[in-house]
């Protein structure tokens, strides 16, 4: 079967083949449709985030799937169901985060992330997974299934940030999206359905596809290059809640300085190292005088792939067909790869989705 990957030592994804997979005793064997790709698989191929399965050549790229179930192999499944795939696994057997069902909270070392970090990913004609660690998804939602992952990413920042604030009465109506990649789309387009006013922060020039989206939704671009983030409190409004989803680290620390009294801020980014002279004691003082809170976020666990679908339902379709700019077939998959102010979300197919 074909699969797309990057080899060692190069930062271009090549399609290789790879020996169909077998379904071991609890594992379903999956017909892939699709595979999205988010800035964490851009970072991936270049080296910045993740690693090889151990004694591998290559990595099978790949984390955001959908596809339809081949194979039940004994499991509580039927072919033709519709699965999203969940990221981690756990390295060496199994661990007490993955018995809980909890493997989102497992620390470094504790999970591999197929497609991300020490297994592969979901990018191959076929693929097998355990049974509890496929999502099934209702069959309408084949072919944007890919972007359950992705929102299942907010939905468990939204989780964690929401906990924090739930030791008083709260009642937030302004939120700011860090980044205008795909996650920050998606989630501006979540959260414009709860907040008031809502607002997007990025650095490009209109005319834009990301700020004809934030136009559409009736959000408020904040450009970054005019207003620091740690300014948009004085420039737009104090935020109640701050989603950060630029990978830019300097916003963990400036996203403080926007947040209204009694907000949180969630951090989603992967940044890797970089230095930042900032007022330290500042920063402490906001957040300890104004009762604020910073949380970070990564990964998620099924709980969140089954709140993901009733949010995918409610975004509006014109969001989504406007978000997802391209689904390029395998022969055709370096499209899928470009990453340019014109690319928003794109997906490669590996099979068509035949309704049951
Ligand atoms: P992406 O497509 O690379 O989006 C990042 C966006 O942020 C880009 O649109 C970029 O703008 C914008 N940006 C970067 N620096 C900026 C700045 N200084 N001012 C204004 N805008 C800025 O990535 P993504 O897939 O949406 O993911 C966003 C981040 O979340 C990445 O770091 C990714 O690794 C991380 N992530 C984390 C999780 C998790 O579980 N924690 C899950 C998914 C993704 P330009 O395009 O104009 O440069
Ligand atoms: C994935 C998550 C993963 C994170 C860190 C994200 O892009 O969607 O599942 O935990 O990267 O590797
Ligand atoms: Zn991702």
């Amino acid at each position: 079967m074909k699969a797309i990957a990057v080899r060692r030592g190069s930062a271009e994804p090549v399609v290789i083949e790879k020996p169909r997979p077998e379904p071991d005793p609890g594992e379903a064997l999956v017909r892939t449709l699709r595979v999205g790709v988010d800035g964490t698989d851009h970072e991936v191929i270049s080296g910045g985030h993740g690693g090889f399965p151990e004694g591998e050549d290559h990595l099978v790229l790949g984390h955001e799937a959908v596809g339809v179930v081949e194979e039940p192999n004994g499991t509580e499944f039927e072919a033709g169901d519709v699965v999203v795939p969940t990221v981690r696994r756990p390295p060496n057997g199994t661990n007490p985060y993955f018995e809980r069902g909890e493997a989102d909270m497992a620390p470094e070392g504790e999970y591999h992330e197929r497609g991300i970090v020490g297994a592969h990913g979901y990018m191959a004609e076929y693929f097998t997974s355990p049974a509890e660690d496929l999502v099934p998804i209702p069959d309408h939602q084949a072919p944007l299934g890919f972007l359950i992952e992705p929102i299942s990413i907010t939905e468990k920042a939204l989780e964690l940030a929401y906990a924090s604030r739930s030791s008083f009465e709260w009642t937030p109506d302004s939120a700011l999206v860090l980044g205008n990649g795909s996650l920050g789309l998606l989630t501006l387009g979540m959260l414009d359905q709860v907040y008031d006013r809502v607002y997007c922060l990025g650095r490009r020039d209109r005319p834009d596809p990301t700020i004809d989206i934030m136009d559409e939704l009736g959000a408020t671009y904040v450009d970054s290059r005019q207003t620091p983030v740690d300014e948009v409190g004085e420039a737009f409004e104090p935020m109640d809640f701050v989603f950060e989803a630029t990978g830019y680290a300097p916003h963990a620390v400036q996203s403080v300085h926007a947040l209204a009294p009694n907000g949180v801020v969630a951090l989603l980014g992967v940044p890797g190292s970089q230095e930042y002279e900032f007022d330290v004691g500042a920063m402490h003082g906001e957040l300890v005088l104004h009762n604020k809170a910073m949380v970070g976020s990564v990964n998620s666990n099924v709980r969140h792939f089954e709140a993901a679908t009733d949010s995918l339902d409610a975004l509006p379709d014109w969001l989504l067909d406007d978000l997802v700019t391209g689904i390029y077939g395998v022969d055709d998959f370096r499209k899928a790869f470009v990453d340019d102010n014109t690319v928003i979300k794109t997906a490669v197919e590996f099979s068509a989705y035949e309704e049951r």
